[in-house]
């Protein structure tokens, strides 16, 4: 079966449309939380749930031979080298609440299924307030619906002009590290946002919605198939020194706003963030 960043974008924007849709319209009934994981504010809808299990029965109809790494289900192993990266809901309490910055996020990539090794072929974000699908496939380019996302090559504003999105874990120890560090951000920025969808946040970079989002904590699922809708829009995305975006730390932002914000977290302390006392 086919395999170019091409064929995958094809599938991943069946994938996340379909499933966007599913959860769209299952806002529009009683969302209840149905459990919870690392923390009791971190929760699990019956429609997380429900829409993982059709983007897994899509991808076996459509790509039998793929992997699957999901947030709310066992991982899958394939023998195409292809894997699939999903978040069935990117932003699950703001759906519980009814606010409109929610997502779905899958990623086709191939390579060892870890953020630091594996290499983004194709993603697609659907954003459920909006009904809009963002999306790209590896050196082809991205785009929000059917418009071309060009952001680059920069420069992007100076760190007291940015308007700077980020977020927080689930676990208050950690969060309260956060807090000290997004402290320490405030009065050098233009503003903070906190939205409550890493996907949409990062799509937002790539749209000029945000000049620039940095966070720790994150899950491998919420953050690849942005990264790539950023990536080939012309922003930075990456981790502290060059390293990939990756789970202990991932910045976003167009060269020049990409620098100062990732020395200004440096000097802030976020290269240890959950080793402070
Ligand atoms: C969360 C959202 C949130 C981010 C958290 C994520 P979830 O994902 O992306 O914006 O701050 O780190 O866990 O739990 O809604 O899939
Ligand atoms: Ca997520
Ligand atoms: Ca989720």
């Amino acid at each position: 079966m086919a395999s170019s960043p091409v064929d995958l974008l094809g599938v991943a924007r069946i994938l996340a449309t379909e499933t966007g849709e599913l959860i769209v319209k299952a806002r529009e009934g009683t969302v209840g939380v149905s459990a919870t994981k690392s923390s009791h504010i971190d929760i699990v809808t019956e429609v997380d749930l429900a829409a993982e299990r059709h983007l897994r029965q899509r991808i076996a109809e459509l790509r039998p031979d793929d992997a699957v790494l999901g947030e709310e289900g066992q991982d899958t192993p394939g023998t195409s080298g292809v894997t699939w990266v999903l978040d069935p809901i990117d932003g699950t309490v703001n759906f519980l609440y009814g606010l409109p910055s929610y997502s779905v996020s899958v990623a086709a990539v191939t390579g060892p299924p870890t953020p630091e090794e594996w290499t983004i072929e194709a993603g697609a974000v659907y954003e459920g307030g909006t009904r809009s699908l963002w999306s790209a496939a590896r050196g082809e380019g991205s785009w929000l619906d059917d418009l071309p996302l060009h952001r680059g090559p920069g420069p992007g504003p100076g760190l007291s002009s940015t308007l700077l999105g980020t977020g927080f874990q689930y676990i208050a120890d950690r969060r309260a590290l956060q807090g000290v560090l997004v402290a320490k951000m405030l009065p050098q920025v233009r503003d903070i946002r906190r939205l409550g969808s890493c996907a949409l946040d990062i799509c937002y970079v790539a749209a000029g919605r945000l000049d620039a989002y940095y966070e720790h904590g994150l899950a491998p699922w919420d953050f690849p198939a942005a990264a790539l809708i950023a990536l080939e829009a012309g922003v930075l995305v990456e981790g502290l020194d060059g390293a990939p975006p990756n789970t202990t730390l991932t910045l976003a932002a167009l060269p020049g706003t990409f620098e100062a914000l990732h020395d200004a977290l440096k000097a802030a302390g976020a290269a240890r963030l959950w080793d402070t006392p």
